[in-house]
């Protein structure tokens, strides 16, 4: 593993900023957009789930519709070079076919091991997650791993000098309902976690950026 320079990483996490407005004109190379992706893929997640799925909007008249349900995103939707959603899987349990299918197809999980791993994660489902109390837990917990994809995203994206801006300034129920109309999902089986735009900044940040002194954010125990 080659070390990155430490000074070209806090570069472009100093650099990073949530863009509020993006050169309409300035489009991502189709090869940096499948770097970003491919990034997103090697995020981790609980039990290796991967319980979202990233659609990337690219209907302009479903982007018109969504546009006044997304009051975090005004300017941005319209002058992004790429928007994605993060989608996430709403009720993955041990009896759903996509647990499954990452288990036997993508994990290649041993036969004799299946049984233990199927118990595993419903025990920490149930005592963790809490599921049985309410299933909406589930799909919190998936929108957790999203969020990793999304800050890995964000932050590749500033290493290649690529600007971004996480959204979750949206009206879930009126964005669903859209999303539904248009037959992007089906609402009992996903739900919106995030959107993410992608391009390159039109104006530099409007102020400098703000953080809290390490001090308050780390404690030593
Ligand atoms: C999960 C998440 C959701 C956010 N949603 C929005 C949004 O809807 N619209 C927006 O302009 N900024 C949004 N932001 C950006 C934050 O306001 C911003 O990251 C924060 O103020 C720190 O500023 P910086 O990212 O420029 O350093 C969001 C950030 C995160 C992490």
């Amino acid at each position: 593993m080659n070390r990155i320079n430490k000074a070209d990483i806090l570069n472009a996490y100093e650099w990073r900023h949530a863009c509020k407005e993006f050169k309409a004109d300035s489009k991502i190379s189709q090869e940096d957009f499948e770097f970003l992706l491919h990034i997103v893929s090697l995020s981790p997640s609980s039990f290796g789930m991967q319980p979202y799925e990233v659609f990337v909007l690219q209907n302009e008249d479903l982007l018109k519709e969504l546009h006044p349900h997304m009051w975090g995103a005004k300017k941005q939707l319209f002058s992004a070079s790429h928007i994605l959603m993060f989608a996430v899987k709403k009720d993955i349990t041990r009896n759903d076919k996509y647990f499954e299918h990452i288990m036997v197809d993508v994990q290649d999980t041993p036969l004799d091991v299946r049984d233990m791993r199927r118990d595993l994660i419903e025990e920490y489902q149930k005592t963790e997650i809490n599921m049985l109390e309410d299933h909406k837990h589930l799909s919190d917990w998936a929108a957790k791993q999203a969020y990793i994809a999304l800050g890995n995203l964000m932050s590749s994206a500033a290493l290649l000098g690529i600007d971004s801006c996480p959204i979750e300034g949206f009206l879930a129920e009126e964005v669903t309902k859209v999303l539904v109309k248009n037959k992007v999902f089906d609402a009992d089986k996903y739900a919106v976690a995030a959107f993410c735009c992608l391009g390159h900044r039109l104006n530099s940040p409007a102020r400098e950026k703000t953080r809290k002194p390490i001090t308050e954010l780390v404690r030593y125990i």
